[in-house]
């Protein structure tokens, strides 16, 4: 074999492997170590034209024309693979800092409603689209109006239902005269009479509040929780009008196929006095679980207001009547939310609340 055709043979498959090796150099490091072995002064393509020289002058033009193709595809090759890395690593550099300029800002964080504040507001509009006030009363409150004045004087067996924390007895002009025993309220039932002793039928109230009891505290007991009590006093109202606002609410809450009964119950204020319940919103009334398979959950008190409570207020009893109604947030919030234990609602652990909302 000649030198030319030797030459010539190098010269391609130097040209063949330079071009597999090129491909696979995908970083500008791979690429400069690429430049430096095949087309710097001291690569392989150099030291193969330094061979020309050694060639007779009628081989060299032949060769030389070889050697320059390679060259110049080398170096073309190079430039291309050069300019390719370029733009993709500037793509993936404009990919990586990529801004999105439609995306939302990051949210404030907002607090959330607490559930009983929430089931107090959802009782509230029924009522208030009904014609009601929203009426408060205090905590600390009058034994007399407490007790006393809803038909449930001193020594009255009743009183023991409530388990009371008394705070004081004091001289002063409370509403007894003489002494007076002072105590946090065990129900929102007082506000009825400070209602009645304060307006002029026809009187229509909701009061929403704290009340506290003495209580052993469990997952179903808590010695403050919440009630609301509902007052209407007329000319002509009945239970009839009472059913149907307590039905309202039940259904409001807790869906149009919600039903209330009545039980007969002894409270010393209403005559006749109930208990009422509602169909169990889980099973619908057929029996589960969350109705202890009744069929219906009890929810509160209710009844005709005592014609002595409204003797008590200054209310003519052959000329008015009235209903009232009570119940506790709690156990309402307990069966909205599906909460299994009062005490998680006065835990203070944000966690809880947030998981309602
Ligand atoms: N105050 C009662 C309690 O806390 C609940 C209650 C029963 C309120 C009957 C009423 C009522 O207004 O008419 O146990």
């Amino acid at each position: 074999m000649s030198a030319t055709t030797s030459l010539v043979d190098e010269l391609e498959q130097l040209e063949r492997s330079a071009a597999t090796e090129l491909r696979s150099s995908d970083d500008a490091e791979a690429l400069e170590a690429w430049r430096v072995r095949y087309l710097a002064r001291s690569g392989a393509l150099a030291a193969l034209l330094r061979g020309l020289g050694g060639l007779s002058p009628e081989d060299r033009p032949k060769a030389g024309a070889v050697a320059n193709r390679v060259k110049n595809t080398l170096e073309a090759a190079f430039e291309e693979r050069a300019s390719a890395l370029k733009s993709a690593a500037r793509t993936r550099a404009l990919e990586s800092e990529r801004i999105d300029v439609t995306l939302p800002a990051r949210g404030i964080r907002l607090g959330h409603l607490h559930p009983i504040t929430r089931i107090r507001r959802e009782i509230e509009r029924v009522f208030l689209r009904l014609g009601f006030s929203v009426v408060e009363g205090p905590e600390i409150e009058w034994d007399h109006y407490n007790f006393t004045l809803l038909n449930m004087p001193p020594n009255h067996p009743a009183r023991d239902m409530q388990d009371t924390y008394y705070i004081a007895n004091v001289e002063a002009d409370g509403p007894a005269g003489g002494r007076n025993d002072v105590l946090l309220r065990t129900h929102t039932s007082p506000v009825q009479i400070r209602t009645m002793l304060s307006q002029k039928p026809p009187i229509r109230v909701v009061v929403p509040g704290k009340v506290f009891r003495n209580e052993a505290t469990d997952a179903a007991h808590e010695s403050m929780f919440t009630q609301i009590e509902g007052l209407c006093v007329d000319e002509h109202t009945t239970m009839a009008d009472l059913r149907g606002c307590l039905t309202l609410m039940i259904r409001t809450l807790f869906g149009e196929k919600s039903e209330i009964r009545f039980r007969c119950g002894y409270f010393p204020f209403v005559e006749p006095g109930a208990e009422f319940d509602m169909s169990c919103h889980v099973c619908g009334g057929s029996g589960c679980k969350t109705c202890k398979n009744t069929g219906w959950i009890e929810i509160g008190g209710c009844g005709m207001v005592h014609p002595i409570v409204l003797g008590n207020c200054g209310l003519d009893p052959a000329r008015y009547t009235g209903w009232a109604f009570g119940f506790g947030f709690e156990r309402m919030a307990l069966l909205k939310y599906d909460v299994d234990d009062i005490r998680l609602f006065y835990g203070n652990d944000l966690r809880f609340i947030r998981q309602l909302s």
